[in-house]
């Protein structure tokens, strides 16, 4: 037998040298922190299927973001849980609404740690849909203006960033459009363009109380079959000025995150959704699998499939074992 010319193992032998071809390195820097804030006070009720994830009153989401900017994490997405919610979802807009109180309360009291808001009107309906119902369905132009009513409103109550996740067409334009004439025109857009219609969110959606009432989302989040209706998206998305998008679901979506990265220059950004990370909080708490293992392969799998960012609400912890 002729000995083997070429040994990959040469660069495996040790974990110094691992390290030094290691071609892709999680950071802090990487990491969005999403959390959800509720109107009742003293509140912080944990969410019983995302064990560590909580429903936050101002007052503990203020703390809860002092402990996030304390171990590096750059930014924040905020998903609120209203008092009241009616068929327009006008509290998402209303000045003393909860994301506008929240996002208040942080930017007065932590600096440097930027703060990201969801747009989106399906927490805020009775109906649960992500808009004005019209014949069962989301009303696409009807909603436009009121979703560039609502991110003008975080913009003034002082949101660094807003994040349209309704997946309706001419979103990003409506939003552009509402913020530059309200003044807002360095308000970056961080656009969810790929979003499919997953059954990875279910975890979230007892989080954030956002479950349809009726039907479903797929008359305008993506069917999880496609990823060249994918790019599609994210090409209007960019012509509408979009400043970075995001693929969501992550995990069963690298390829789609690999696509998108390939084609399109903006920084792009990834959602460890819900249910992805229950499944890991599960399999942890039996005791089938390393948590904290497991947990940095999975992040790492997504920056390698071409994130920039990744929006993961195993964020503390990640940034605990990588510091
Ligand atoms: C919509 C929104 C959803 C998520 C983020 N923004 C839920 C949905 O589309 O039903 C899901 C996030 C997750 O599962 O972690 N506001």
């Amino acid at each position: 037998m002729p000995k083997p010319h070429f040994r990959p193992r040469r660069l495996r032998g040790t974990a110094e040298i691992r390290r030094m071809v290691r071609e892709t390195k999680l950071s802090v820097d990487d990491f969005i922190y999403p959390l959800f804030v509720t109107h009742e006070a003293k509140a912080k009720k944990p969410i019983a299927s995302m064990p560590g994830q909580f429903q936050l009153s101002i007052e503990n989401l203020v703390k809860e973001v002092q402990e996030a900017k304390s171990l590096g994490i750059p930014a924040i997405m905020l998903f609120g849980i209203p008092k009241t919610k009616d068929s327009f979802g006008s509290d998402s807009y209303n000045e003393h609404g909860i994301i506008q109180q929240a996002v208040r309360a942080v930017k007065e009291t932590v600096s440097g740690i930027l703060v990201i808001t969801d747009v989106c009107f399906c927490e805020y309906t009775d109906h649960g849909h992500c808009g004005v119902i019209k014949d069962q369905t989301v009303d696409n132009d009807v909603t436009l203006p009121l979703l560039a009513k609502q991110a003008t409103s975080h913009a003034h109550a002082g949101a660094d960033i807003v994040a349209p996740s309704g997946m309706l067409d001419g979103m990003v334009g409506a939003i552009r459009d509402g913020l530059d004439k309200a003044g807002f025109d360095k308000t970056p857009i961080l656009s969810y363009a790929v979003k499919y219609a997953s059954s990875f969110y279910g975890p979230f959606r007892d989080a954030a109380e956002s479950a349809p009432k009726f039907g479903d989302r797929r008359t305008h989040q993506m069917d999880p079959a496609n990823v060249i209706e994918a790019l599609r998206e994210a090409e209007l998305d960019v012509k509408e000025g979009a400043d970075m998008l995001m693929v969501k679901p992550a995990l069963a979506f690298l390829d789609v995150i690999r696509r998108v990265k390939e084609r399109f220059d903006l920084p792009l950004a990834a959602y460890n959704v819900s249910g992805e990370y229950s499944m890991v909080k599960a399999a942890a708490q039996n005791g089938w699998i390393n948590e904290q293992a497991i947990t940095l392969e999975i992040l790492t799998s997504i920056k390698r499939a071409g994130a920039d960012v990744i929006l993961t609400y195993h964020a503390k912890d990640a940034a605990k074992w990588i510091s």
